[in-house]
């Protein structure tokens, strides 16, 4: 079969290009360990009120620099609203949904994580320096979305 001249320089830049990406995946799961979030365990959204530790939200000091910031999402609001969390402290955030899928973001910090219902997620920040961090939903979760945040004062 004939196959012109820059056609066929395409298809080998085709083939460049998919090598690359392949290499690149390999690199990513191999070398820097990278895959897909799991949830860290499923809370049915009716039974969150009965389920330890999402029947207790807020901040709870593990003790040892660590801490546990539990929250509860629902259309448009964070449960709790605010915390107080001690600086240099590592926080494992858990949180679970009510209704439907909310998301958390915490400028300044790599927390970024989705909130599906019936599933718990799971994320560790390191609030080194004080300040106030909000966090935001970062997931469309219907007309009030953009009013849904609560406040992180770390002092
Ligand atoms: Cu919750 Cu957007």
């Amino acid at each position: 079969m004939h196959i012109e001249k820059y056609e066929r320089w395409f298809m080998y830049a085709t083939a460049v290009v998919i090598l690359g990406a392949v290499v690149g995946l390999v690199i990513s799961v191999v070398g820097h360990h990278a895959a897909l979030p799991e949830p860290a365990g499923r809370v049915q959204p009716a039974d969150i009120d009965t389920t330890a530790p999402f029947d207790q939200p807020g901040y709870h000091d593990t003790g040892d620099g660590t801490g546990e910031l539990v929250l509860v999402a629902q259309a448009w609001q964070w449960t709790p609203q605010q915390v107080t969390i001690p600086a240099g402290t590592e926080v494992t955030i858990k949180a679970v949904s009510r209704d439907v899928i909310h998301g958390i973001r915490i400028p300044e910090t790599n927390a970024n994580v989705m909130v599906i219902p019936g599933q718990v997620s799971e994320i560790d920040v390191n609030f080194d320096e004080a300040g106030q961090y909000t966090l935001v939903c970062h997931e469309y979760c219907g007309i009030g979305h953009q009013t849904m945040f609560m406040t992180i004062d770390v002092e």
